[in-house]
């Protein structure tokens, strides 16, 4: 496939990220020190959390998550800081905040919360109220991006409940701008999003008025009513090749999207529960994978039967631990945030 290579990036600006799968030159990998369980409205967690932790979340939201996983969390996330400096990658790491303290939840999931394209990197609204702050713990990075000339910009804060749906399909409504960062893929001049039970109609609408016509800002039809995040449902993983849950995308939404022509990797499906509780996400969270180029791909080591499936596709799986931090809410593609990769931007589709 032939791709239009016109554009160039800002070499000069420190954040600098078009796709999900250029060479990853510096990355933000996030802290779970600190981390507390979301509290928010009982129609919101049972939006979102799988049905059989929500009640858990329900009673204790506000506390701070088990200690016993926290540490263990940690300890995946400084392996995986580890193992991207080995392989030449500068890694950045937030502060760690009492979250519970502040009512909120984590600096674990820095995709979640800011939102890269270009030079540009966004603050985004975030629906949740427990992650009204949540860029806190990124400030001193950020202030030192927009400083070396990156361009540093917050959506506009919504009120959470303004915000939150008492009835219709999603937990949000349509008062105000919402989104998560998380939302959204990058393809080069394409960014993929869903609308969810965190990123509404209108907060799709500011993110297209700020991009302008240098972006062209898609949603993708997901089926999917508990969505939150889109990065377990669609990952492009280099130029043609996209990773898509078959539960959630059809073949007829593929077919309408940036991905029509591209190649699929149709995931073979989700993790089984294993030892660990995973209290946040479904099993798909096997597909939250991190590319460090169009060959090297950070998958879960117990996600054996992933890994082969991308080594048939011509990829090098690279395995890590990663278990606890799921537990937390996500996985390597949600806890690492690709702040510049050595690319320019480009059409894909
Ligand atoms: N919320 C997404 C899932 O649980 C990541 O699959």
């Amino acid at each position: 496939m032939l791709y239009s290579r016109t554009q160039s990036s800002d070499e000069t600006s420190p954040v600098n990220s078009y796709t999900e799968w250029d060479p990853l030159e510096e990355v933000i990998v996030g802290v779970a020190t600190g981390s507390a369980i979301p509290r928010e409205s009982e129609r919101m967690i049972r939006a979102t959390m799988p049905e059989e932790w929500q009640d858990m979340f329900l009673a204790n939201g506000g506390s701070p998550f088990p200690a016993e996983i926290v540490d263990a969390a940690q300890e995946e996330l400084d392996r995986l800081a580890d193992e991207l400096s080995g392989m030449g990658v500068t890694v950045r790491r937030p502060d760690a905040v009492d979250w519970a303290g502040r009512g909120g939840y984590t600096s674990a999931m820095p995709r979640d919360c800011l939102l890269v394209v270009g030079s540009r990197i966004i603050e985004a609204p975030m629906a949740w109220r427990s992650r009204q702050e949540e860029t806190t713990a990124y400030r001193a990075l950020l202030a030192e991006y927009g400083a070396g000339g990156a361009v540093w910009v917050s959506a506009p804060q919504s009120d959470p409940d303004r915000v939150a749906a008492d009835s219709g399909p999603w937990a949000v409504n349509e008062s105000a701008p919402a989104f998560d960062a998380a939302d959204f893929v990058r393809v080069g001049r394409d960014i993929v999003g869903q609308l969810s039970n965190v990123t509404n109609r209108a907060g799709v609408r500011w993110l297209r008025d700020y991009l302008g016509s240098d972006f062209t800002v898609t949603l993708l039809d997901v089926d999917d009513p508990h969505a939150m995040h889109i990065d377990a449902t669609v990952l492009p993983l280099r130029p043609g090749v996209v990773l898509v849950n078959p539960t959630r995308v059809s073949e007829r939404a593929l077919a309408r999207s940036p991905f029509a022509r591209w190649d699929k990797i149709v995931a073979e499906g989700p993790r089984p529960a294993g030892a660990v509780p995973r209290c946040m996400t479904s099993g798909w969270i096997n597909m939250n994978v991190l590319s460090v180029d169009e060959e090297r791909v950070i998958v879960d080591s117990c996600d054996v039967g992933l890994a082969r499936q991308l080594e048939r596709h011509g990829f090098q799986p690279i395995p890590l631990p990663f278990q606890h931090l799921n537990a937390i809410g996500g996985s390597f593609h949600c806890a690492a945030l690709d702040v510049r990769r050595r690319g320019t931007r480009e059409s894909y589709v």
